[in-house]
């Protein structure tokens, strides 16, 4: 049996529409922190892999409460990891300093420069230190209809506001969950014992927030005017990469697929909307 965690969020809610015979799990159904009901759960339902969507995702607010997100981003996957069975486990560009000058390989050292980006490395660590089968899929950037994700925030605010000022000097590679969401199902075949993989998937393209921004509003056809302003004018708890791009041609030769521009994929989650 396939059990998707963080069933509720975002790309767990997205992996619901694609994986019909799967368990999908919320918090207050399996806490992936409490070790004993991990262990109970897999054995009760006879789960042999799992795809790991549960995490603590609120980036500045992981700045005070560092504890709280270990135990979810790194204990919780050690959880899952040590009851023997195969996992696609997601993680991030945050673990990344933002200061290479080329995308991100998956071999790259990874300096995660937040709370948020260390708890998820932790994470990653654990899922290899533990689990025999074990793909680490890092994306970025990660938008769908569902949630709370910048996508959604930009065009709530463009409807109400007539002006926005969005940074320009942070740079990433937006990503569809749907389009994630497609390539994790494609992989569970691949998932065999003794495989330990990383991968890096994000749309094609590259952009700042402030270029996402401003696509957002002219693909809404939205008249609010966007303005580029620079990170140290929007002060925030955590420390953001400045360049997280990631290469992406591990995933695609692996798979043999192409991945749609960011562009192309923006427009089809806002005909979702
Ligand atoms: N969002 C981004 O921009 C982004 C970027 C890069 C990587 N990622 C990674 O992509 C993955 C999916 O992100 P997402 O945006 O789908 O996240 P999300 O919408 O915030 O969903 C995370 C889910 O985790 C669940 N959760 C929290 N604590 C839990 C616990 N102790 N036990 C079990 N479940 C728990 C929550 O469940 P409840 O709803 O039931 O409380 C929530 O639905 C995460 O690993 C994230 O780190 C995200």
């Amino acid at each position: 049996m396939l059990l998707v965690t963080g069933g509720n969020g975002q790309l767990g809610s997205v992996l619901k529409q694609l994986l019909p015979e799967a368990m999908f799990t919320s918090a207050s159904e399996l806490d992936i922190t409490d070790a004993s009901a991990v262990t109970s759960f897999v054995t009760l339902h006879k789960i042999d892999t799992v795809i790991n969507c549960a995490a603590y995702t609120h980036v500045d607010k992981a700045e005070e409460e560092s504890q709280r997100a270990f135990l979810i981003n790194a204990e919780g996957p050690k959880n899952l990891a040590l009851t023997g069975v195969k996992i696609i486990h997601v993680s991030t560009d945050y673990v990344f300093d933002g200061h290479s000058k080329n995308p991100y390989l998956e071999e790259d050292t990874a300096i995660p420069q937040s709370v948020y980006g260390r708890s998820k490395l932790a994470g990653e660590e654990a899922v290899m230190n533990h689990a025999s089968a074990a793909i680490i899929i890092r994306t970025s950037w990660l938008y769908s209809m569902y949630g709370s994700n910048f996508v959604k925030t930009i065009r709530t605010l463009a409807m109400e506001r007539d002006v926005l000022n969005v940074v320009s000097d942070q740079i990433g590679s937006p990503t569809y969950a749907y389009d994630l969401a497609q390539v994790i199902v494609r992989l569970l075949p691949t998932l065999q014992k003794n495989i330990q993989q990383v991968y890096h998937y994000s749309n094609e393209g590259a952009c700042s927030w402030y270029e996402f921004a401003k696509e957002i509003v002219q693909q809404c056809n939205l008249p609010c005017q966007i303005n580029p302003i620079e990170s140290k004018d929007y002060p925030s708890n955590a420390v953001r990469p400045s360049y997280a791009v990631m290469n992406t041609s591990k995933i695609k030769s692996h798979l043999g697929i192409d991945i749609p521009h960011w562009k192309e994929s923006l427009k089809q989650c806002l005909n979702q909307f």
